[in-house]
């Protein structure tokens, strides 16, 4: 007897729409057929309802340790699954930073002890940390090494390409890049004259920091490197990319995707994040890009604070946004109003990030996959408010901005966990 088996799921499989049966047993997924005949001890309608893999999210921000008054593992991976999100990769800019093997172990224990979900986590490269990086790219759990090219949340910054180049020699793993160039935006510092503020932000760190940075990291690619650009902003990134430099791969994040520098005085600060909301014309660009593939995957960049950090002046209020709640419901809203296939959001949820963070047991359902699994009404809308989302920030950036709605149920490892 199976343990769950979710009966006529519409199901996006290879590409493809279709409608099967679902069996799980021990935690995976056993069997995928049009009609399963076995009982099982849970049974799951679906009629009408899409059974999507559980998305895995390349980059968040769970601030533990150090900085939990924001987020934690436990309460950053229960609003991860209550939306549907079902692996994260936790980013080191922690307190301490996770730039030594041991902080990585500390992270991977605090997990395996609170987290609602599978999490992995990344290790920043610094100037003389490599022996480091290497120890720790032997832990399991070790996601990749981050690399900041500027500055941001944090102030993990590594200045030229020397060290970059040694790890990329030593240690073959995920080389994520947070690509914004330190000296163009140094160049840029005093462009919004005595009293920038939330409006300026994208003028302070302009497109071309971003540009730049992707250049270099281009410049990096080689046949067996893997190098990963982290949240795409600028329309000026996607015409890089169209290269296709071997082995390089990039996401875009919710927050771009819907928002833009006109949505700057409204939310002030609380749309001030790294790198900025820029014009109305990058957001196309980069919705475009994400529907024809160019870019690989959508992810959150889930960078919460809390709501009075962000009520600070503009100088002092930390950068980054909240996105776990929403990220699912955000890309199911744009297949919604037509600005993307569904198999390209499950692609760009799913399949394609698991792909990019070598984790073949997670993003699909098929035979022998993990059973992370979340059941989706597609045609439902939920409005995002603070009083809604699960972030221990209590705030989301799509406040009153409809999406699609929230899962009707979520599965890790077959259990039930919303
Ligand atoms: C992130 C954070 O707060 O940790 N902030 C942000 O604006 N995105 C750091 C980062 O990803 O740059
Ligand atoms: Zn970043
Ligand atoms: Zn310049
Ligand atoms: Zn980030």
């Amino acid at each position: 007897m199976y343990d769950v088996v979710f009966r006529s799921a519409t199901v996006v499989i290879d590409g493809a729409v279709g409608t099967a049966d679902v069996a799980v047993r021990d935690g995976r997924i056993e069997r995928v057929a049009p009609s399963i005949g076995s009982p099982a001890a849970v049974e799951v309608p679906c009629e009408g309802l899409a059974l999507l893999p559980g998305a895995v999210d390349l980059h968040v921000h769970l601030r533990d340790p150090g900085l939990t008054h924001k987020e934690d593992l436990a309460s950053g991976t229960a609003a991860a699954v209550a939306a549907g999100v079902t692996t994260v990769l936790d980013m080191p800019n922690t307190r301490p930073p996770t730039v030594t093997a041991a902080a990585l172990a500390d992270k991977v224990e605090t997990a395996r002890r609170t987290a609602a979900c599978d999490v992995r986590f990344f290790m920043a490269l610094t100037r003389d940390n490599l022996d480091e990086v290497e120890r720790a790219a032997s832990i399991p759990g070790f996601a990749g090494v981050k690399v900041f090219l500027g500055s941001t949340t944090g102030d993990i910054l590594l200045e030229g390409t020397a060290a970059i180049e040694r790890a990329l020699d030593r240690v073959p793993a995920l080389f994520a890049f947070h690509a914004e160039l330190e000296s163009v935006l140094a160049a840029h510092r005093g462009d919004a004259g005595p009293e920038p503020d939330a409006s300026s932000h994208h003028v302070l760190r302009p497109a071309e920091a971003v540009a730049e940075g992707a250049r270099a990291v281009l410049a990096l690619a080689r046949p067996g490197r893997r190098l990963h650009l982290c949240h795409l902003s600028a329309a000026a990134e996607i015409e890089l990319l169209a290269a296709r430099a071997p082995g390089l791969t990039s996401e875009v994040s919710p927050h771009h995707l819907w928002l833009t520098c006109d949505d700057a005085p409204r939310l002030g600060n609380l749309i001030k994040v790294n790198p900025p909301v820029r014009t109305p014309a990058d957001r196309d660009a980069l919705r475009a890009a994400l529907a024809a593939g160019t870019i690989d995957a959508v992810a959150t960049d889930h960078a919460p604070h809390t709501i009075d950090e962000k009520a600070l002046p503009y100088p002092a209020a930390p950068s980054g946004v909240p996105g776990l709640d929403t990220l699912v419901p955000a890309v199911l809203r744009l297949v919604q109003v037509g600005a993307l296939s569904l198999p390209r959001a499950v692609s760009a949820l799913c399949e394609a990030p698991a792909r990019v963070a070598s984790l073949p047991g997670k993003g699909r359902v098929a035979e022998g996959a993990d059973a992370d699994l979340a059941l989706w009404d597609l045609a439902g809308t939920w409005t995002p408010s603070a009083a809604t989302v699960r972030t221990r920030c209590r705030w989301t950036p799509f406040e009153g901005i409809p999406l699609a709605s929230r899962p009707v149920g979520v599965w890790v490892a077959g259990r039930r966990v919303a």
